[in-house]
């Protein structure tokens, strides 16, 4: 793991620790690393409704907007399972929409490790020009 990897993956483990998954105890933590070098972490979050969850993903990349940042160049995905797991198709979604093509890593809390770009994993999203009349 090259040293950038690493420092998304200790603060990923990090913020994991945070997730609030009383409904499916599933913990998921994230790290984005932005264009401008900054590094933006979260946690899921889920909520009584069910459908108001928030995604680790989808809150770091939330974050790093919030901080005047719109493209991802990489992130990182940890959870306790025996093999890596990609983001979900939601995540993957906005994955897209704010990178060019972002490298997803998916890392196990042991390190085991995939990695893809998003354009392999989701090579069609549905873009801002789709709005346009
Ligand atoms: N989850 C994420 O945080 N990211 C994904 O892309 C997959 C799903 C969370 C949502 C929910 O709290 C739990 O994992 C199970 O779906
Ligand atoms: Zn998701």
């Amino acid at each position: 793991m090259d040293r950038i990897t690493k420092k998304l993956f200790t603060q990923a483990k990090r913020v994991r620790q945070n997730a609030f998954a009383p409904i499916s105890h599933y913990k998921v933590g994230a790290a984005a690393l932005t264009k401008g070098g900054r590094i933006f972490s979260a946690c899921n979050v889920e909520s009584a409704t069910v459908t108001l969850t928030t995604h680790a993903e989808a809150a770091a990349i939330d974050q790093a907007v919030a901080a005047g940042e719109r493209t991802i160049v990489k992130i990182i995905v940890v959870v306790a399972e025996k093999a890596p797991v990609f983001p979900c198709g939601l995540c993957r979604q906005k994955i897209a929409e704010f990178s060019g093509n972002a490298e997803v890593i998916a890392v196990t809390m042991r390190g085991a490790t995939r990695r893809a770009f998003i354009k392999d994993l989701y090579p069609e999203p549905f873009v801002m020009k789709n709005l346009e009349k």
